[in-house]
């Protein structure tokens, strides 16, 4: 990572960020389909950032990650931690809503991929949890799967890496919770976090 910034100009080049990414018009499909863009949110200091995949039609309508039926279970997991969801940042690899949440295209992680290097780079989280595929390919440049990538820390700068499974999937696969759950207990773990 680049040196960090004091906490008051992380907030302005995060508002100026945000300023150029709800102006973006890199994707000539999204732009059409978008209501708005999705920034991403939080503490700019937070410890721990969570990194989904795209926004959904709750998020495309109220400009807020994670706040349909994932983001409910997404906000459950991050109380499991201890933590709280105001403390962490949350973001996704593409800023705007793909067309019936069909998946992201390669060329629309790439045109998108600046942002949430920018917002890494301003953020500096100690660890970053990757909730899916799409996040975990995208930071890590890795082709595996997620169950290949889970379990255990990657790197990305400074930041902890961890992949888990994405809530949307645990909301249909319940099964998968008891790994996604051992996936943060390594992270509390390594914060010295005892529930
Ligand atoms: N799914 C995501 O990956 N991100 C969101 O913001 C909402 C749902």
């Amino acid at each position: 990572y680049p040196p960090s910034l004091p906490i008051a100009d992380r907030e302005t080049q995060l508002a100026q960020l945000a300023a150029q990414v709800a102006g973006c018009v890199r994707c000539d499909e999204l732009v059409c389909y978008r209501k708005q863009t999705v920034f991403g949110e939080g503490n700019p200091q937070a410890r721990v950032a969570f990194f989904g995949e795209a926004p959904g039609a709750d998020e495309d309508r109220q400009g807020r990650p994670f706040v349909g039926r994932a983001g409910q279970l997404l906000t459950k997991m991050i109380e499991a931690c201890t933590l709280r969801r105001e403390d962490v940042y949350i973001l996704n690899t593409l800023k705007c809503r793909p067309p019936e949440n069909r998946n992201p295209l390669p060329h629309e992680l790439d045109n998108c991929r600046s942002y949430f290097e920018a917002q890494f780079n301003l953020i500096q989280p100690e660890y970053i949890v990757c909730l899916g595929l799409f996040a975990a390919q995208s930071l890590l440049r890795s082709k595996l799967s997620v169950g290949r990538l889970r379990g255990r820390f990657h790197a990305y700068h400074n930041s902890k890496v961890l992949v888990t499974y994405h809530p949307s999937y645990l909301l249909r696969t319940a099964s998968a919770k008891r790994l996604a759950w051992e996936d943060l207990q390594i992270m509390m773990a390594d914060m010295g976090i005892r529930r």
